[in-house]
C-alpha cells in the first residue's frame, strides 16, 4: 500500500503520537459514560481557559456534526444562514445543514473565502414578512476554506452588524488552530471578543484522531443543547477518548506546534513553487493550504506519486494541504517532481 504522505488533506495525516497516548493514558477501568467522567470535566475546563470561563462545550465526533448542530441550536426552521459560496456548510455537508436545521442557506460569492459586510448586507432584508426565510445566523469559516483568515477586527465588525439586526455569528473553526497560530493570537481574540455566539472547534485536521466541541459563548443558546446533540447522534458514549484527544492538543500548546508547523510547510511549498514557470499562486497563503493554477496535462502524473486535489477543474486550479506531520523532505521531493514535469 503507498502510505507515502501527500498534500490532498489534512485530514489524511494520522494521530499526533502525543494524542495517541493519551487516548492510551485514559484506557484504564471503567468511567461513566456519555460525559461524566473527570476526563471531559478536565478536557471542558482546558478549553474554558483558552475561550473565557462561562463558555459550554459539547464534544462531537465530526466537524459536520458540530456545524449541522451548532447551526441547529441557533435556528428555527424558518431562518436563513448566510454563509460563503465556498464554505464547507454549503459546499461539503450533503446538504446536512438544510435537511436538520430546514434553514435556507443563503450564499455570498467570496471568491478568496470571505465574507464581507458588504456582501452580508445583500441578504438582510425581508424582515418580519412572512413569505421571506427570515436571516438567522451569518456562518464564518475560520480559517476559511480558500486557505485565508479573517483578523479580529474584520470578524468584530461582521459581528456588529450581524448583531445590530438580531442575528448570530456561527464559526466554522474546523482550522481555527491553523488561524490563530497564522495571526499569532489567541483563540478568544478571534472568537469571544469578536463576538462570535457559536464556534465548530476542530480538532481532527490538527493532529486528533476524531473529535470536535462546539463552543456556545451565549449559554442560552446551549439551554437545549443536550438534547439536540443526542437527537443528532452526536452523543459519544465513551466520551473519554475524545475528551482525553482534546486535553493532549491543549497541553503544552501542542495545537499552536501542529498548527504553526502545517502553516510552515504550506509557506515553504509556495515559496519553492512559485519559483516555477507556468505555476501561479492564486490564494494568499496564510495557513496550510495552498492553491494553485498548474499546467493540466501534469496533474495525473504528480497525483500518482503525491496525491492531491483538483480544486477546480476548469481552470486547471489545484489545493495542496500540507498537515502537522509534513516534513521539508516531502516539499522537497514534490518539488523536484513538480519541476521535472514542468519544465
Ligand atoms: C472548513 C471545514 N469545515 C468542516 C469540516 C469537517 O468535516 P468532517 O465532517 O469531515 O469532519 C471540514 C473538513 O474537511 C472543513 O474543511
Amino acid at each position: 500500500m503507498n502510505n507515502k504522505r501527500g498534500f490532498a488533506s489534512d485530514n489524511n495525516s494520522g494521530v499526533h503520537p502525543s494524542v495517541l497516548k493519551a487516548i492510551n493514558s485514559v484506557n484504564e477501568g471503567h468511567v461513566a459514560a456519555y460525559g461524566d467522567d473527570p476526563y471531559t470535566v478536565a478536557a471542558i475546563q482546558k478549553i474554558r481557559d483558552h475561550f473565557g470561563g462561562s463558555v459550554e462545550v459539547y464534544f462531537v465526533f465530526t466537524g459536520t456534526g458540530a456545524n449541522v448542530l451548532g447551526l441547529k441550536a441557533a435556528t428555527e426552521t424558518w431562518n436563513s444562514v448566510i454563509c460563503a459560496q465556498t464554505s464547507h456548510i454549503h459546499c461539503d455537508e450533503c446538504g446536512a445543514p438544510e435537511f436538520f436545521t430546514g434553514c435556507k442557506l443563503l450564499t455570498v460569492d467570496a471568491p478568496d473565502g470571505k465574507i464581507t459586510c458588504e456582501l452580508i448586507k445583500k441578504h438582510l432584508h425581508g424582515f418580519d414578512f412572512e413569505h421571506h426565510a427570515q436571516p438567522g445566523v451569518v456562518s464564518l469559516t475560520q480559517a476559511t476554506e480558500m486557505g485565508t483568515v479573517y483578523t479580529p477586527d474584520e470578524i468584530r465588525e461582521i459581528s456588529d452588524l450581524v448583531h445590530s439586526r438580531g442575528l448570530l455569528v456561527h464559526m466554522d473553526g474546523a482550522r481555527i488552530c491553523n488561524a490563530a497560530a497564522a495571526l499569532n493570537v489567541t483563540f478568544r481574540e478571534i472568537t469571544a471578543d469578536a463576538g462570535v455566539d457559536i464556534l465548530s472547534f476542530g480538532g481532527t485536521k490538527n493532529g486528533l484522531m476524531y473529535g470536535e466541541a462546539i463552543v456556545f459563548f451565549n449559554p442560552l443558546l446551549s439551554k437545549n443543547f443536550k438534547y439536540v446533540r443526542k437527537q443528532g447522534m452526536q452523543l459519544a458514549s465513551k466520551m473519554r477518548y475524545i475528551a482525553a484527544q482534546f486535553d493532549a492538543m491543549l497541553t503544552g500548546d501542542l495545537w499552536l506546534k501542529n498548527a504553526s508547523h502545517a502553516n510552515r510547510m504550506a509557506q515553504l511549498l509556495a515559496d519553492e513553487v512559485s519559483r516555477i514557470p507556468r505555476i501561479r499562486i492564486t490564494q494568499k497563503v496564510q495557513i496550510n493550504g495552498v492553491f494553485a493554477i498548474i499546467p493540466p496535462e501534469i496533474i495525473h502524473e504528480l497525483q500518482q506519486e503525491y496525491f492531491f486535489y483538483e480544486w477546480d477543474e476548469s481552470a486547471s486550479e489545484v489545493r495542496w494541504m500540507t498537515s502537522w506531520d509534513t516534513s521539508e523532505d516531502d516539499i522537497r521531493g514534490f518539488v523536484k517532481l513538480l519541476k521535472e514535469k514542468v519544465i
